[in-house]
């Protein structure tokens, strides 16, 4: 994955925990990367390595490490340094879901190596939208959740995330159902 991925896991570290746990992750994964370069591509398995040893250093699962990391990639990482691509994607939470889908298309043209996710959207109504994940990626469902509840708070937009297909569970790919306004109360 580029750079920004791991830099991006050493902010999340390094602002809630500090620079010493930090090192000792890096340790522990056997990263001697001095500093990630974000337009450059690393090995999935040295970001895999980092989550992995996280959760040893911080004492937490790979679960609460990855959902974490997913908001804080939308509301640190995505708003921060790509704010101008991030919101000409929608104006609002539902729009910018129903953009998702070819949202990564534009990502690519930036990052011409970008191996994007796959996204589609289903049974869209005024409070409701069915997400499907498809990636090559594997155990990153959790992370995708995390994705999309930052994006509802990036818009300040109370949602309901929930899982509804799993791929670790025999589902040929994972699905999500999203709720707002009075979908949320209907549940
Ligand atoms: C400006 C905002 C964003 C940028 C610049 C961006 C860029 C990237 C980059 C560089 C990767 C690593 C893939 C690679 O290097 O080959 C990635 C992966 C990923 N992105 Fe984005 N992204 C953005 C926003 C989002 C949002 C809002 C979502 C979903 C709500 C999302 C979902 C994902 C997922 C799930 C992956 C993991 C790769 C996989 O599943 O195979 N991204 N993105």
């Amino acid at each position: 994955m580029y750079g920004m991925v791991n830099k991006s896991v050493q902010e999340l570290v390094t602002i809630n925990f500090g620079v010493d746990k930090w090192e000792a992750i890096k340790k522990k994964a056997g990263v001697t990367v001095e500093a990630f370069i974000s337009n450059e591509s690393y090995p999935d398995a040295m970001t895999y390595g980092l989550i992995g040893a996280a959760t040893e250093v911080l004492g937490m699962s790979a679960d609460e490490i990855l959902f974490a990391f997913g908001e804080f990639w939308v509301l640190n990482t995505a708003r921060k340094d790509y704010g101008d691509l991030l919101s000409s994607a929608g104006r609002n939470m539902p729009e910018f879901l129903d953009y998702l889908p070819t949202f990564h298309t534009r990502v690519a043209l930036i990052f011409p190596h970008l191996k994007p996710p796959r996204f589609e959207t289903s049974d869209r109504q005024d409070d409701r939208i069915t997400m499907h994940y498809f990636s090559h990626r594997p155990g990153l469902s959790v992370f995708v959740r995390g994705l999309f509840s930052g994006v509802a708070k990036l818009y300040d937009t109370p949602a309901q995330i929930t899982q509804t297909k799993f791929k670790d569970k025999g589902a040929d790919h994972d699905e999500f159902l999203v709720c707002w306004g009075d979908a949320i109360k209907k549940q």
